[in-house]
């Protein structure tokens, strides 16, 4: 098997528990437990855990990152703005890899990606320093082989690609959006793997949404949360991500089975 094959057979999940912590701070205390979720994510088929520790704290906390790191047999990944007091905490805890996200307090999410082109100055240091204590450092960026070029010439290990405007198209149902925007997120996932950048993908993915991300043999990585934490009000978390493990298995091997057809 060539190293790309061997890529393409599988596809981790990171599944991202911040609304775990969104209901506990909803009344304060500690119920739900973000760590209870993640030991439980594990146990359904995560192969990580991902948290964003935002700057104004609305959901996972600096304990639950201590939480998290201490007892997690999986790789944690820190979501986080690239500011001095988020360096200070990454550096602290060492965490398996650090994501790099733009940040609004406004926001209700991260609406999109960062801008690493027009950033670099002011990013180079802090993934530096990151990479320099053996941390995994990923860009998250818009499907832009601009924003790939930059990560790559700051030092960035990974991009995860933003894919929250390919699942508005899905939610519309616009298909010319939808081909437009796998084609850019295609595009994308493609040079980015040529240029020896890891690539991940996600925000907003669902079962509708995630098949034909999960096709693409050079996403090597999805990260899911809101989703994943809505459906468990329903059916349960470890329903709710057992059935997203099996969507992303049956695509990826779907399109295995096709290329070698
Ligand atoms: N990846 C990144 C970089 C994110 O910021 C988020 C949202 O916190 C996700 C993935 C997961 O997005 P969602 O919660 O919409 O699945």
């Amino acid at each position: 098997m060539n190293p790309r094959n061997e890529k393409a057979a599988y596809l981790r999940l990171g599944v991202n528990i911040d609304h775990v912590a969104t209901i506990r701070n909803a009344r304060g205390g500690g119920h739900p437990d973000p760590l209870k979720a993640a030991l439980l994510a594990i146990e359904a088929g995560a192969d990580g855990i991902t948290a964003h520790l935002r700057e104004d704290r609305r959901h996972i906390s600096d304990s639950d990152i201590t939480r998290l790191q201490q007892q997690l047999a999986r790789p944690l990944n820190l979501e986080m703005a690239a500011t001095p007091e988020m360096l200070d905490i990454a550096l602290r805890h060492k965490p398996h890899a650090c994501c790099l996200v733009p940040e609004k307090r406004e926001e209700l999410t991260t609406e999109g990606g960062l801008d690493v082109a027009a950033g670099q100055e002011h990013l180079a240091p802090f993934v530096r320093q990151l990479v320099e204590a053996g941390i995994r450092v990923s860009m998250f960026i818009d499907p832009d082989p601009a924003q790939a070029d930059a990560s790559c010439s700051i030092g960035a290990n990974v991009v995860e690609i933003h894919t929250g405007t390919w699942c508005e198209a899905v939610i519309e149902g616009d298909q010319g959006r939808m081909d437009r925007e796998l084609a850019r997120i295609r595009t994308l996932a493609e040079y980015a793997d040529g240029r020896g950048l890891e690539v991940h993908a996600g925000h907003g993915l669902t079962f509708e949404s995630v098949g034909p991300i999960a096709e693409l043999a050079q996403i090597v990585e999805l990260n899911i949360g809101h989703f994943l934490i809505g459906e468990a009000i329903f059916g349960g978390l470890d329903s709710s991500i057992r059935r997203m493990r099996a969507l992303m298995d049956r695509a990826r091997a779907e399109a295995r089975n096709e290329k070698s057809a």
